[in-house]
């Protein structure tokens, strides 16, 4: 499988990240970088190094700064940390980032390759929404679009009804839950995301079967399941944007939804996901998951990591 992933890295981003890196079924071949967690710096610099530390020397592509039409939120840096892997400061990376626009990039990728490149978008759905304003047959072009993102039946994370991504920018989830055209939209949300999860004794675990890729995921995992902590007094956290991942290859752990969503832009319930009847674009979203085996997954494919 061809994979993008739309990121803005992020804790549980860097975990997508390796997840989609190590597996050996999954042709990670570049990165676009959105503004979310951490600016839309941090967050091709951090693209960039994750790279560098995998080996995996992905080409990173910058996207936007800020959403569509709201005022930017502040980056959300009592939960990923100042500049978005916990209190791990990372060196300059290796490398620059490409000259294209990330959206730009995106819109060529998939003319080029109809039907082979699934793109996993894990931070707010900005660059994907002005990938569809400019080319109609975009998601169409795709082999699917798989979003981390929305709370359709349960609790928002920012507030009783919006979960980040969709907070961070509502005007461009609901362009893409309404993007024109063919072409398979998947919404992993916290429906299922806010089941999974990770034991500070599973980053043990991992840190011990990949000192590298473990290591640093341990490392930034602390700051991270410390905001956890003070919701739930339990030391995890949960698996949000590899779930998504995950779900690009094995949807089949997913209990999904056929149906018409729209996105509240406005108002106190700005960001929530709703059902939306009478036709039109019709997403898939999952509203259930096989926990054991989606645990199971990731820990087994992240640890082909070194
Ligand atoms: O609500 C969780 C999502 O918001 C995840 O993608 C996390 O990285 C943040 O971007
Ligand atoms: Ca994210």
């Amino acid at each position: 499988m061809k994979l993008i992933i739309d990121t803005d890295p992020g804790v549980d981003d860097a975990m997508a990240y390796f997840y989609a890196h190590a597996h050996p079924k999954i042709d990670l071949f570049a990165l676009t970088t959105i503004f979310g967690n951490v600016t839309i710096e941090d967050a091709t610099r951090n693209a960039l190094w994750l790279g560098d530390l995998s080996g995996g020397k992905q080409p990173v592509y910058q996207g936007q700064a800020a959403p569509l039409a709201i005022p930017p939120n502040p980056p959300a840096d009592f939960v990923h940390g100042k500049h978005g892997f916990g209190d791990y400061e990372i060196g300059a990376p290796l490398r620059e980032r490409e000259a294209e626009d990330a959206s730009d990039f995106l819109v060529r990728a998939a003319r080029e390759a109809p039907g082979e490149i699934t793109l996993c978008a894990i931070g707010p759905l900005t660059n994907v929404a002005r990938a569809i304003e400019k080319d109609a047959d975009f998601v169409s072009n795709l082999a699917q679009l798989v979003i981390m993102g929305g709370a359709l039946d349960v609790a928002g994370n920012v507030g009783p009804y919006a979960e980040a991504n969709f907070w961070n920018d509502p005007h461009a989830a609901d362009i893409v839950v309404n993007a024109p055209g063919a072409g398979r939209i998947v919404i992993v949300g916290l429906d299922v995301t806010s089941q999974i999860e990770f034991l500070a004794s599973d980053f043990d675990a991992l840190a011990e079967t990949s000192p590298v890729a473990g290591g640093f995921l341990r490392q930034i995992g602390q700051f991270y399941m410390e905001f956890y902590k003070q919701k739930t007094g339990r030391l995890s956290c949960h698996l949000h944007d590899p779930s998504a991942v995950i779900a690009c290859l094995e949807p089949d752990l997913m209990d999904m939804e056929e149906t018409g969503l729209g996105v509240v832009t406005e108002g106190e319930e700005i960001g929530d996901l709703v059902r939306r009847t009478g036709g039109g674009r019709q997403c898939f979203v999952c509203v259930d998951v096989q926990v054991d085996a989606l645990l199971d997954t990731f820990k087994r494919i992240v640890a082909l990591n070194p």
